[in-house]
């Protein structure tokens, strides 16, 4: 694991010494100009309300689905507006800002800056990889049946159009190493790729990536993490895992504007993953009709016009992260997810479906209750407690999923805990 990357970049422009309640009523404060304290406590709730006020999210209703869709805090959204602002009094493109972007955030998740493209989506990341990789028919996938439809379609479509073999495994909550195995069960000669998702989408499993990676080299086959639930939740060094592709969305744990998303392909195996997408920037030397060659890095799956004001969203999430320390944000989202969890476990009636072992659980948390259906608790929790969860009904797992982030507080898990206490009686 990296060292901790936690900057303190936080200049008070108001005394923080001034009462939280004070500040939160003030425009000030809720614009975000109530500076951070320098360091924060995992426990320290006073901090972690300040984090909340750095966030226009209505206070209305508790959100608890960042695994859907993550809230960007002020210092985001002010970025995309005084950039698209000055793009537009200039009527630029902004591209070259692009690149000014990439050194901190290749840095932010330890890879080189030509080794991302910035996306729309983690979708199209997956599908980057997915649609470019060299395949032939026969050669196999591997992935897991939790896949996201983000995740897994565009290797359904291979398979409908050009014979790939999709194999998929059922991950297990309970243990690492058994998810290893069932890896390692459905490796042939033919296997091709290896992927997973970092973190699954419906019960927050963690992954051993460090150690697929190794039984993916093994197998000589390509091994690609789907991180749509992982950039932002955890604390990430590519290069020590040792995958050979990345992709993620920013709009969920990382606070970036919607519509963004970080592709990662290893630079010295580029060339593998064919742009299917081509256009200006995909090309280094070209001349019609026959001279062509790839731009010389990861912008060669970048192609046409982007939009510029949300990457610089995108670097601006990435510096109001490291400003709370990125070791801090994973440890506050997994303190909530595991105080949730140890609290709901004691209801009578509640079954916890998310890992419970510091080796696999994550900030999302997947519940089943036996007295009520899962759409009808997600709207009784909604409607009578303002709690905005998710339901789950992939794969028949028929559950709730409770999301737990940096601009969640203890007294939040305490209204979901609540609230489902309530709702295993009526
Ligand atoms: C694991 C996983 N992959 C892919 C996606 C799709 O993300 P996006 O909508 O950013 O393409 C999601 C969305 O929830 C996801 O959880």
């Amino acid at each position: 694991m990296k060292s901790s990357r936690r900057k303190f970049l936080s200049t008070s422009t108001l005394a923080i010494a001034g009462s939280l309640a004070a500040c939160r009523s003030t425009d000030a404060a809720s614009r975000g100009l109530i500076a951070l304290p320098p360091t924060g406590r995992v426990d320290d709730e006073e901090y972690w309300q300040l984090v909340r006020l750095q966030y226009p999210l209505t206070t209305d209703r508790v959100y608890l689905n960042t695994g859907g869709l993550g809230p960007a805090p002020y210092t985001v959204l002010d970025a995309v507006n005084t950039k698209m602002m000055s793009l537009q009094r200039l009527s630029e493109t902004g591209h070259t800002s692009l690149d000014s972007v990439r050194p901190d955030v290749a840095r932010f998740i330890g890879v080189q800056e030509d080794e991302i493209a910035f996306t729309r989506n983690a979708t199209e990341g997956n599908a980057t990889v997915a649609s470019g990789l060299k395949l032939e028919r026969g050669d196999e996938v591997i992935f897991e049946s939790h896949a996201h439809p983000g995740g897994a379609m565009a290797w359904m479509v291979r398979q409908k159009e050009d014979g790939i073999k999709v194999k998929i495994f059922e991950p297990s909550a309970d243990s690492g190493e058994e998810n290893l195995q069932r890896i390692k069960d459905l490796v042939t000669p033919a296997t091709r790729v290896i992927q997973v998702s970092h973190v699954t989408a419906p019960t927050g499993i963690r992954m051993p990536v460090k150690e697929i990676a190794a039984i993916a080299r093994d197998a000589g086959a390509w091994f690609h993490v789907d991180g749509a639930q992982s950039l932002g939740m955890i604390e990430m060094d590519l290069s020590d895992i040792g995958c050979d592709s990345y992709a993620s969305s920013g709009h969920k744990w990382l606070g970036a504007p919607h519509g963004t998303g970080i592709l990662f392909v290893r630079r010295d195996r580029q060339d593998e993953v064919r742009p299917t997408e081509a256009g200006a920037y995909t090309n280094s030397d070209y001349e019609l009709p026959d001279v062509f060659d790839y731009t010389d890095s990861a912008r060669r799956y970048e192609s046409g016009t982007r939009d510029a004001s949300t990457v610089a969203g995108i670097h601006a999430a990435v510096q109001f992260q490291e400003q709370i320390g990125t070791d801090l944000v994973e440890e506050r989202g997994q303190y909530l997810g595991r105080y949730l969890r140890s609290q709901v476990r004691e209801i009578d009636g509640v079954t916890v479906i998310s890992p419970v072992t510091a080796e696999m659980d994550s900030a999302m948390s997947t519940v089943k209750l036996a007295n009520i259906g899962y759409r009808d608790l997600y709207r009784y929790l909604i409607q009578e407690h303002q709690l905005r969860c998710r339901i789950v009904s992939e794969r028949g797992i028929d559950g709730l999923r409770i999301s737990t982030h940096i601009f969640n507080t203890k007294a939040d898990c305490d209204r979901v805990i609540e609230g489902i206490r309530q709702a295993t009686r009526v």
